[in-house]
């Protein structure tokens, strides 16, 4: 058996804003034969699938099963002159997966270089930086369902990929253990760069190249973001909300520098970090917690927060905004309770 099994575990080190928090039973796993057999005819009691816990924020002990995958590798199923599919597991380390795809020369996950967290979650949560979504490459999902532990396939339309959303965060929530993700990526040169200041950072460091682009988007997240190893956080606490253009356009009139991105469905997404800087959070923390001070987006724990003390923080966050802007925020964070 492959089946690792603890009980009352500490998953200070399974989330990135290092709370303090235990599971009931933490069950490991590295293939799908033993998560089958653990499943045998249903698992119906209460329970939670991680994957690095880069996007968790516990409020209490976790009173179930935590479920954590350590099926690893990538294996190349397909291959034709333009593309190449692999089929990685679930618990792989997702950016040694984005290195591993540099190396080869395959195209696609580059932008996405340095985010936190495992294969598996990139389907969940479909990661997004720099213009890139990681459900943009996801041609299939394998997961085995936890009601009678039978193996599914989710292909790219079932999983209603949208930004920081799919199917698994909806409907299909709680329902499966993710085991292998499958990426279709590009031979040839397909370079995103107009991002932000990523075109710019390219060029300084001698062109367009997987390896300039994986080494530009690095020093952006390492300037902006904190390393979680040294300050907790789960990354953008909050999603940037999406509003009506009227509202975006009154907005803009009252606010001249306010960062807008129109979307193709004619609303517009708007900077959450902007407008949390703006309502002042940046200088003042409150306690054990408060933003970061290069990334008002990512809500830090300044030593020994709980996870109350984040979720009172952010309150008085999405409170302030809404009283100087009108716009509701959302967390993007999960919180377990
Ligand atoms: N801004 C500020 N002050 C701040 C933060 C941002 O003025 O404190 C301004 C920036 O100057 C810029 C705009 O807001 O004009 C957008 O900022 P940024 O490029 O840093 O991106 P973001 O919208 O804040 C999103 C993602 C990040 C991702 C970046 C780059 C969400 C919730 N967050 O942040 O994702 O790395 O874009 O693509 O969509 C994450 O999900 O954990 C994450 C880090």
């Amino acid at each position: 058996m492959m089946i690792n099994e603890y009980n009352t575990y500490q998953l200070l080190k399974h989330n990135t804003f290092g709370i303090e928090a235990t599971a009931s039973r933490f069950v490991e796993f590295s293939c799908e034969e033993d998560i089958i057999a653990f499943i045998g005819n249903g698992f119906y009691g209460k329970s939670l699938v991680i994957g690095g816990g880069s996007n968790l924020l516990f409020v209490n002990d976790f009173d179930g099963t935590v479920f954590h995958s350590r099926i690893m590798g990538v294996e190349v199923v397909e291959e034709n002159d333009d593309d190449v599919l692999i089929r990685v597991g679930s618990g792989m380390n997702w950016d040694e997966l984005v290195a591993y795809c540099v190396e080869h020369g395959w195209h696609g996950l580059e932008n996405l270089s340095l985010i936190p967290g495992e294969v598996g979650a990139s389907a969940v949560q479909n990661v997004g930086a720099y213009g890139v979504e990681a459900g943009d490459l996801i041609e299939r999902v394998e997961a085995i369902a936890l009601e009678n532990a039978g193996k599914r396939i989710f292909f790219h339309d079932d999983c209603c990929f949208a930004y920081r959303y799919s199917i698994f965060k909806a409907e299909e929530k709680g329902r499966n253990i993710i085991t292998y993700v499958t990426y279709r990526l590009k031979k040839s040169a397909a370079f995103k760069l107009n991002y932000g200041n990523l075109r710019e950072r390219v060029e300084a460091l001698g062109g367009a190249t997987l390896g300039n682009v994986r080494r530009a988007v690095c020093e952006i997240r390492r300037a902006k973001l904190p390393d979680p190893a040294e300050i907790g956080s789960a990354g953008s606490f909050f999603m940037n909300p999406v509003v009506p253009a009227p509202l975006a356009a009154q907005l803009l009139s009252q606010y001249p520098n306010m960062p807008q991105y129109p979307l193709a469905d004619g609303n517009v997404k708007l900077s959450a970090g902007w407008m949390i800087e703006q309502c002042g959070w940046k200088d003042n923390p409150h306690a054990n917690v408060g933003v970061y001070r290069h990334q008002a987006l990512v809500v830090v724990n300044l030593g020994s927060a709980t996870g109350r003390d984040v979720l009172e923080f952010a309150a008085a966050v999405v409170e302030s905004v809404k009283e100087k802007f009108g716009v509701r925020l959302n967390m993007e964070v999960n919180v377990i309770s």
